[in-house]
């Protein structure tokens, strides 16, 4: 049907209101894709990091914010009297990554008491690197912190107590390869602290390092605490793991108690969950501890110190 005069005015009039409306019309669709897109950019990145680092697919997440890990610096700060903890926080922060990357299993524990764990130690200038772990569960921390006393400058030497009946000494082997620990610089000694034939293989030697996260109850913390007492060098570095986590309150009431008694161990503070202490020197003639908690009087010889002869020069 041939158009009107009226429609023929009115569309020419709107001609070129059609055209712009065209126009916009496109570049809507231009828009609207490259929002698309941009929104996919900005979302693929935070999904791929909660992949690697989120608690999709295990026990806890590994994410950390600034404000914690600056909180942890903080207590890291107080506790090893060291300025420059962040930067150690974020080395430590990604050697756990690493680890867990590469390993069987896990590291027990939030990425706070982790990284506190690791960045500590080494910040308080242990006198050797012979390290005790008391319960390694999978071996993956004591990877770590055979690393984090390499990064001391201290050559480490590894020993690993557990009873093995979360994991294997398949797994915790294959973690500590994993984490580069060398064969012939670790042993894996299967059983419980409190046995007598694991504390004699244990105690052929003074550690710089003793890690106590095995048996959490009360009693157990208490005769752990009496044994490390024992191994300790001189300035040695004694991790009371889980020190005020609420789950485990064995191990604060044990540690406050055995630390009001007589002992040579020095509380110097908590960094997020552990606790830490020094192992003063024995003096010439010192009550040690029994395994029954009375006292037994000896004469001993280490009075100060143990010589740096093994320490190396402190990577950078
Ligand atoms: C919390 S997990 C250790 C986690 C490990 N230190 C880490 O940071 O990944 C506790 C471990 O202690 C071990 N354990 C329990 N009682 C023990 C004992 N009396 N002596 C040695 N290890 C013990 C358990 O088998 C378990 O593997």
């Amino acid at each position: 049907m041939p158009r009107s005069w009226v429609q023929q005015i009115t569309a020419r009039a709107l001609s070129p209101v059609h055209k712009e409306v065209l126009d916009l019309r496109t570049e809507v669709e231009q828009l609207r894709a490259e929002l698309q897109s941009l929104r996919r950019q900005t979302q693929a990145p935070g999904y791929a990091v909660d992949l690697l680092l989120g608690a999709q697919g295990r026990r806890s997440t590994r994410l950390i914010s600034e404000s914690r890990l600056r909180e942890l610096a903080a207590q890291v700060s107080r506790v090893a009297l060291a300025p420059d903890a962040y930067g150690h926080l974020v080395q430590a922060y990604r050697t756990l990554f690493e680890l867990e990357l590469r390993g069987v299993g896990r590291m027990a524990g939030a990425p706070g008491n982790v990284l506190g764990k690791l960045a500590t130690t080494p910040l308080l200038d242990p006198p050797n690197g012979e390290i005790l772990e008391i319960g390694t569960l999978f071996g993956m921390f004591a990877g770590g912190m055979a690393r984090q006393i390499s990064r001391a400058g201290l050559g480490y030497g590894l020993t690993v107590v557990d009873p093995l009946e979360a994991s294997t000494e398949l797994v915790v082997r294959e973690n500590l390869a994993l984490a580069g620990v060398d064969p012939s610089r670790m042993r894996l000694i299967r059983g419980r602290s409190s046995d007598r034939g694991v504390q004699a293989e244990v105690a052929d030697r003074e550690y710089g390092v003793i890690i106590l996260d095995g048996d959490h109850s009360a009693a157990a913390v208490a005769a752990d605490l009496r044994f490390a007492e024992r191994i300790a060098a001189p300035g040695g570095i004694v991790l009371l793991d889980d020190y005020t986590d609420r789950n485990w309150p064995g191990v604060q009431e044990a540690g406050d108690s055995y630390l009001t008694g007589d002992t040579r161990f020095e509380f110097l503070g908590v960094v997020a969950t552990t606790a830490f202490l020094r192992a003063q020197p024995i003096p010439a003639v010192i009550t040690l501890p029994k395994e029954d908690g009375t006292g037994l009087s000896a004469a001993r010889s280490r009075t100060g110190p143990a010589p740096a002869g093994n320490r190396l020069p402190r990577p950078r």
